[in-house]
């Protein structure tokens, strides 16, 4: 009997562990990966393991599947053409051209995929929108699959909810599977009902949420912008913090144990990074203008404005902090990646953090235990206009956190990777230019311990240590 076979478009950091986990789970059926890039796909075949994305319990699982029933390929038409059921996680950035730029999603990719699977599919497939897209997407999609009329597609929306850092644990026990599609179209409902079925192998079916395909693209754009202004809210109340003497820790954590309001999601830092929150807030706030909401719009557009005024306090607090000149000083960046437990830089903090000392020509020493130094220098290169031989004079990557901190007027750490509590401070204290500075955009530094070696901290919504009062 012929096996199931799922072929996804994309192999990025939704394609790739979402496929690796109904691979993991459903040994009875066939899933194939392709995508465009060579280099993703010669990675995620890697012989060693060394897939492109970094994230924890990944490798294993990939291992444990890879050639079994799950296949990394550059075959599209091939695997178009063998599919029952088609994902799409291809990325859907913020357009930076055009009508809605800086604010719209760009669905070139989404459609030319869409455009892929109408010239090459002959047997009915079952078309699942795995990208977060606009409200209103799958039916135009819909329209681009049918127009060729050569076969039958049902289009169902599957917005994808896993966090980087978390996505194994977040795929394997997911809060909700959320499944969308024209629930007036009996094979619409017959296909939803298919996808129902594979999650069913692992997740309860009480978790696995149906609803009209306009609910489920909406619900995703919804829920990240919900997340981020729980963010942009405990960071604007940090600011608040910093000028009353308040402590963001302890204010979060009185908050939060309201069971209404939870204490997920209230840790201050030095802004929200990540692929996923500006740009979905952004698709959102375009769809209320487009629609004539402007007070919704300018409500949503308010999360993504503090947090680019977060980022730009941040640097200024270092700035004022040194004495208002960090021009000529030795300045160490400790972490890179948006978040801890990924190498993803994508919209992380620490590129405009970096950016902004940069332009005050501030010397950087980098430092960030999964991302590579290349991705580093390409991030601010691109960030800074400058060529990569006019940076290297001003910012180096180090492998190693101690050599990144020798000699250094001040730590600046992004990321709250858990190495950063255990360091030995004492030594990097002894190695360092006094006064030692240390600006913690996380914290996560021990400040207490730190504070009593002789640094002067300044943390996100805390109290102001004394030698930097005047800031
Ligand atoms: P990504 O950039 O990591 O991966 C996308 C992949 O698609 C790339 O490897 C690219 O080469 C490939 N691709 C693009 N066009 C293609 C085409 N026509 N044919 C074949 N391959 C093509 O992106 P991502 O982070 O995996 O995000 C994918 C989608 O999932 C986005 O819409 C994003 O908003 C959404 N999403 C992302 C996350 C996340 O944590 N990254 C979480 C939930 C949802
Ligand atoms: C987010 C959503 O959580 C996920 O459901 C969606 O599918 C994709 O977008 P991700 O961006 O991978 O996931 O990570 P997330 O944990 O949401 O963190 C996003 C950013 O917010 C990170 O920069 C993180 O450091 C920051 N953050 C998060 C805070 O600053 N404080 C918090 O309390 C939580």
């Amino acid at each position: 009997m012929k096996r199931y076979q799922i072929c996804c478009i994309g192999a990025g950091y939704v394609g790739g562990p979402s496929m690796s986990i109904i691979a993991y789970q459903c040994p009875h059926i066939d899933v194939k990966v392709v995508d465009i890039s060579q280099e993703r796909i010669d990675s995620w075949n890697s012989p060693s393991g060394d897939l492109p994305i970094y994230e924890p319990g990944l490798r294993e699982v990939v291992l444990s599947v890879r050639n079994r029933n799950l296949f990394f390929s550059m075959e599209v038409d091939e695997a178009i053409e063998d599919a029952d059921m088609i994902f799409v996680a291809v990325n859907t950035p913020t357009k930076m051209r055009g009508l809605g730029a800086g604010r719209a999603a760009d669905l070139t990719r989404w459609e030319l995929a869409a455009r892929r699977i109408a010239a090459v599919a002959t047997t009915p497939k079952i078309v699942v929108e795995k990208s977060t897209v606009p409200i209103r997407t799958a039916e135009a999609i819909a329209s681009v699959l049918t127009a060729s009329g050569k076969t039958h597609f049902s289009i169902v929306s599957n917005p994808e909810f896993l966090a980087e850092g978390t996505a194994i644990q977040d795929l394997r026990n997911p809060d909700r599977v959320l499944i969308g599609t024209n629930t007036e179209d009996p094979r619409s409902v017959e296909a939803m009902n298919v996808l129902v079925d594979i999650y069913s192998h692992w997740v309860p079916r009480e978790r696995i949420l149906t609803t009209n395909v306009w609910s489920s693209e909406l619900s995703k754009l919804v829920a990240n912008s919900c997340l981020a202004q729980r963010v942009s809210t405990i960071n604007a109340v940090s600011e608040i913090c910093e000028a009353t003497g308040a402590d963001i820790d302890e204010v979060a954590n009185a908050v939060g144990l309201d069971n209404r309001i939870g204490v997920k999601f209230l840790k201050a830092s030095v802004g929200f990074g990540g692929s996923c929150f500006q740009k979905d807030i952004l698709s959102l706030v375009y769809l209320c203008e487009s629609m004539g909401l402007q007070e919704a719009a300018e409500y949503f557009y308010w999360i993504v404005k503090l947090n680019d005024h977060q980022k730009e306090r941040f640097v200024s607090r270092i700035i004022h902090g040194l004495f208002h000149t960090v021009t000529g000083k030795r300045i160490t960046v400790l972490g890179f990646a948006f978040k801890k437990d990924t190498g993803d830089t994508r919209e992380s903090p620490a590129i405009e953090v970096c950016r902004r000392l940069l332009y005050e020509k501030a010397i950087l020493s980098i430092y960030d235990p999964k991302v590579h130094s290349s991705q580093i220098l390409t991030d601010l290169c691109h960030s800074t206009g400058m060529d990569l031989l006019e940076l290297n004079k001003y910012a180096t990557v180090y492998a190693d956190p101690y050599e990144a901190c020798y000699q250094s007027h001040a730590l600046v750490v992004c990321t709250e990777w858990d190495l950063f509590k255990e360091l030995d401070f004492e030594r990097i204290y002894c190695e360092m230019e006094k006064p030692a500075f240390a600006f913690d955009g996380r914290n996560v530094l021990p400040h207490e311990t730190m504070k009593s070696l002789g640094f002067v901290i300044y943390g996100i919504g805390k109290p102001l240590d004394k030698r930097l009062n005047w800031v």
